[in-house]
């Protein structure tokens, strides 16, 4: 494999890529929960919630002693909460398993809940100098331009490929690892993006086959959609005294673990939780829509009213002030329900 790509990165890197992010330490720590929160989060949005986080839990044992709801709680905004559930169980194997050791090398790392492939490499990189290779949505879709790979992102083999492909493409000098890993993630968030890509400023535009060839917006080729599937929600909101009803959601599934009013399926099963629970219907909210990765939510919210003496008849719920509220990890919707009502 040509070193151009490699050598013409790394001088990229460090003229225009990004320098001082708060997680650019030696800290493997540190590292690792800026990746975390990266993975699917953009560096802008990042910067404020690393900080908070790395105050409330300098070292990975604060973190491993503290209470879930406490982690979902500081996370609350960025999104994708199994992330910060198994950042949280991941602490606890560093502290149980590893005897507060972090893992130092990629294979290690991998056994860190949260932690797949590239995440781990990314880590052996910038905590240890390691020869790894990353390989995000923002890599593949570089090295299909570069190279003119016109495979299915979705198949395993030309995954394989890729792997490949990039870890023939590693500096040969420890000391240029970090330059070109931060490279590939730069090029493909500022440059190399999906949509209108700034080709014309391109570090590999003289290298780049699917620039010569004219084919950067059909590579990498589109994955199939997957269909988006309509789920019915109906939001029982439940005051008394000013407090709200809420309960902790289960560890699976839409909002797993997150605290939110109870969510009903149909009006049979809101009708049933009426009944068991003598509910006064104060007022039917107009549906409005909101979008998850792969399901669009039809939300309708009910005001429901207890009767005076009811307020603890309910299992497995609690009633919170709506100051309680903010300390507390909701879905997005519901917070931002809460806020206009
Ligand atoms: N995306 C994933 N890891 C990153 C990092 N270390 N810097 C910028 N963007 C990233």
């Amino acid at each position: 494999m040509n070193n151009t790509f490699t050598t013409q990165l790394i001088d990229w890197q460090k003229k225009h890529g990004r320098h001082n992010l708060p997680w650019q330490v030696n800290d493997p720590y540190k590292i690792w929960l800026s990746e975390i929160m990266l993975q699917q989060t953009q560096v802008a949005t990042v910067c404020d919630y690393f900080v908070r986080f790395v105050q409330r839990f300098p070292k990975v044992e604060d973190l491993a002693n503290a209470d879930e709801d406490e982690v979902l709680a500081l996370w609350a905004g960025l999104g994708y909460y199994t992330r910060a559930r198994n950042l949280h169980a991941a602490a606890r194997q560093i502290v149980e398993d590893f005897g507060g050791q972090f893992p130092a090398n990629r294979l290690e790392l991998q056994k860190l809940k949260g932690v797949g492939r590239s995440t781990a490499a990314a880590i052996a990189v910038f905590a240890y100098l390691l020869p790894e290779t990353i390989l995000d949505g923002n890599v593949k879709r570089v090295l299909c331009r570069v190279f003119a790979l016109d495979g299915d992102l979705q198949n395993a083999a030309f995954e394989k490929k890729l792997w490949h492909i990039a870890e023939q493409l590693l500096p040969p000098n420890k000391e240029d690892l970090p330059a070109y890993i931060q490279g590939l993630m730069d090029l493909g968030a500022m440059v190399c993006t999906h949509s209108k890509p700034k080709c014309s400023l391109c570090p590999q535009n003289n290298i780049c086959q699917a620039f010569a060839q004219n084919r950067i917006a059909e590579l990498p080729r589109k994955k199939t959609p997957t269909a988006l599937q309509f789920v019915d929600m109906l939001w029982a909101i439940v005051e008394y005294n000013h407090r709200f009803l809420l309960e902790k959601r289960p560890n699976k599934g839409i909002w797993a673990s997150l605290f939110c009013v109870p969510c009903f399926e149909d009006e049979n099963a809101l009708h049933q939780f009426i009944i068991n629970n003598n509910l006064i219907l104060l007022e039917k909210k107009e549906t409005f829509t909101h979008r998850l990765t792969h399901r669009l939510l039809n939300i309708t919210p009910y005001f429901f009213r207890l009767p005076e003496n009811k307020c603890d008849t309910l299992e497995n719920q609690r009633f919170y002030s709506y100051n309680e509220m903010q300390q507390l990890a909701l879905p997005k919707p519901l917070s931002k329900f809460f806020q206009a009502a």
